[in-house]
């Protein structure tokens, strides 16, 4: 009986909406699955064409298909929205989501959390919505995302990255090349993220520290086998709530390893006489502060702070080395503004002087992104593409590929960091909600403002020091595990300049 009546009000609710040109859900366009049972067997080896690896290809395939809008059913009762136009994407931002912005993520880690009260107070920033995820937000973006606290940073990533070159050559083969740089960048943003959040420096160039069971390795896998963990238990039957599958076993080791590490810096810093500066002195002196939030922020902050950084430099790299001209222009401004080694990234460097450095990394953002897009639930009914589509509905934004469709950038596989300098009269013309690679709003990455900082010093400071030639494979192309990593070795060889 109950289902006649919502069957029938459903079909009332249509109609009303036809007459009005707004559509309901149910008739946009999108992969429903073999028998309506959802598309998730699609994403399944060895049958399903689509895979959690290559979101930009079945991203790019939907978009073909179906259109600007999709609906893709994953499993019975649980659809996804992907959005391709940037006024959609803006509709959800500015009118979807309400004053706490919602998402649907990290549900498997909010579990581990929420079965260890001992330890965690809540799922922490990441999985946690509404009210609660204020609370933790408020609080913890104060030390982290104000631009004065970011500059006051500074000084200590730039002596981070100057020590980063410096070691830089003892990695070098006989013919001057680092095979795989991303491993390179991913010990600088662990020691960065240590030495900023936690005031430990964690010794990540030593060689000793190059074997797999060295703290500093261990903590680079657990975070990397975090972020691997999150789609596979997001998305699909979610088993791992009724018992412990491999995806959240490797979860749950992972995310062991990095709280039994946070914890020791916890217990350091509380017996510390000297206190310093970093995140979790101001964090262990906030009164509003519990010490479980603490301890599942530090580890979020790990797991948050080493493969997006990395991955966006070694991005950037690989289409710096791959193009002499934007590399005369970068080292042009670095020599500007750092004549010799020991001059330091200023503030006023950073807010200023480095507008081609910017671009660069802007650019990069737009080809690669280390995210394929943003996720939200609406948290009230929106009109989206036409369609009505209610409360509660999780949208993805498919900014990766937007970015690279010609309708809304001309040329939009050409890196051309041009397209951003303010001389370039079509700057105007591009879509503001097209490249947001921190997300957006007041959810958008907490730390946004200090990883730009660290890369933009990083880029400054190799391409004032050497001249890149990529040597890896000819298009890197990516591989998504919630973030986008390098899907092949970035290989690049490095020539002093004198
Ligand atoms: C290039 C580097 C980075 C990129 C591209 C990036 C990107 C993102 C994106 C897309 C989101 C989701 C935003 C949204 O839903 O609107 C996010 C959230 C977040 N990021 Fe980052 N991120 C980067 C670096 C970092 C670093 C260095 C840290 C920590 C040290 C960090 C910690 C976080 C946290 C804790 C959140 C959750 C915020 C919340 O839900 O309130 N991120 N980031």
């Amino acid at each position: 009986m109950l289902r006649r009546i919502k069957n029938f009000t459903r079909k009332f609710q249509t109609e009303i909406l036809v007459k009005n040109d707004i559509k309901s859900m149910d008739m946009m366009p999108g992969p429903r699955g073999f028998l309506g049972l959802g598309n998730v067997f699609n994403y399944t080896k060895p049958f399903g064409k689509y895979s959690w690896l290559d979101l930009h290809k079945s991203g790019m395939d939907k978009y073909r298909k179906y259109g600007s809008i999709v609906c893709e059913r994953m499993v019975p009762g649980f659809s996804i929205v992907w959005l391709y136009d940037p006024n959609d994407i803006a509709q959800i931002f500015n009118d979807g989501i309400g004053n706490f912005p919602c998402r649907r993520s990290h549900l498997a880690l909010q579990k581990y959390r929420q079965d260890r009260p001992e330890t965690y107070r809540s799922g922490g920033i990441l999985p946690t919505n509404g009210q609660e995820w204020w609370k933790l937000r408020s609080e913890f973006q104060k030390g982290l995302s104000s631009p004065q606290n970011v500059r006051n940073l500074l000084p200590q990533t730039d002596d981070m990255v100057r020590e980063f070159i410096s070691v830089l050559p003892s990695r070098f083969d006989n013919d001057c090349t680092i095979q795989d740089f991303v491993s390179e960048l991913e010990r600088l943003s662990l020691e960065l993220t240590c030495l900023i959040a936690f005031d430990q420096r964690m010794n990540s160039f030593a060689e000793e520290e190059r074997d797999p069971n060295s703290r500093t390795s261990r903590l680079i896998i657990a975070s990397d086998n975090s972020n691997d963990a999150v789609l596979p238990t997001d998305q699909g039957l979610q088993l791992w709530r009724f018992f412990e599958t491999p995806t959240y076993k490797k979860l749950r080791k992972a995310q062991e390893y990095k709280e039994k590490i946070v914890i020791e810096f916890i217990q350091k810093k509380a017996y510390q006489k000297d206190k310093g500066n970093s995140l979790l002195d101001q964090y262990l002196n906030n009164p509003n502060i519990n010490v479980k939030d603490i301890v599942g922020m530090s580890a979020d902050l790990l797991l948050g702070g080493i493969h997006t950084t990395s991955f966006s430099t070694s991005f950037a790299m690989y289409h710096i080395a791959r193009n002499e001209r934007i590399q005369n222009l970068l080292h042009q401004e670095a020599m500007k503004v750092l004549p010799t080694f020991d001059d330091k990234v200023t503030t006023q460097v950073m807010n200023s002087e480095i507008p081609y450095t910017r671009a660069v990394l802007k650019e990069t953002f737009r080809l690669n992104p280390v995210s394929i897009g943003v996720g939200r639930i609406l948290n009230h009914d929106t009109i989206l593409g036409g369609y009505l589509v209610p409360k509660d509905t999780t949208v993805v934004t498919q900014n990766f590929v937007a970015c690279r469709l010609e309708e809304n950038f001309s040329d939009p596989l050409t890196f051309l960091p041009e397209r951003w300098l303010k001389t370039n009269h079509q700057k105007s013309n591009i879509h503001p909600y097209l490249v947001i690679p921190f997300g957006h709003g007041m959810r958008s990455c907490i730390a946004r403002r200090l990883a730009e900082q660290a890369i933009l010093t990083v880029v400054l400071r190799i391409l004032r020091d050497y001249k890149l030639e990529w040597k890896g494979c000819e298009e890197l192309d990516i591989s998504t595990r919630l973030i986008n990593r390098p899907k092949s070795d970035v290989t690049i060889k490095f020539i002093k300049r004198n």
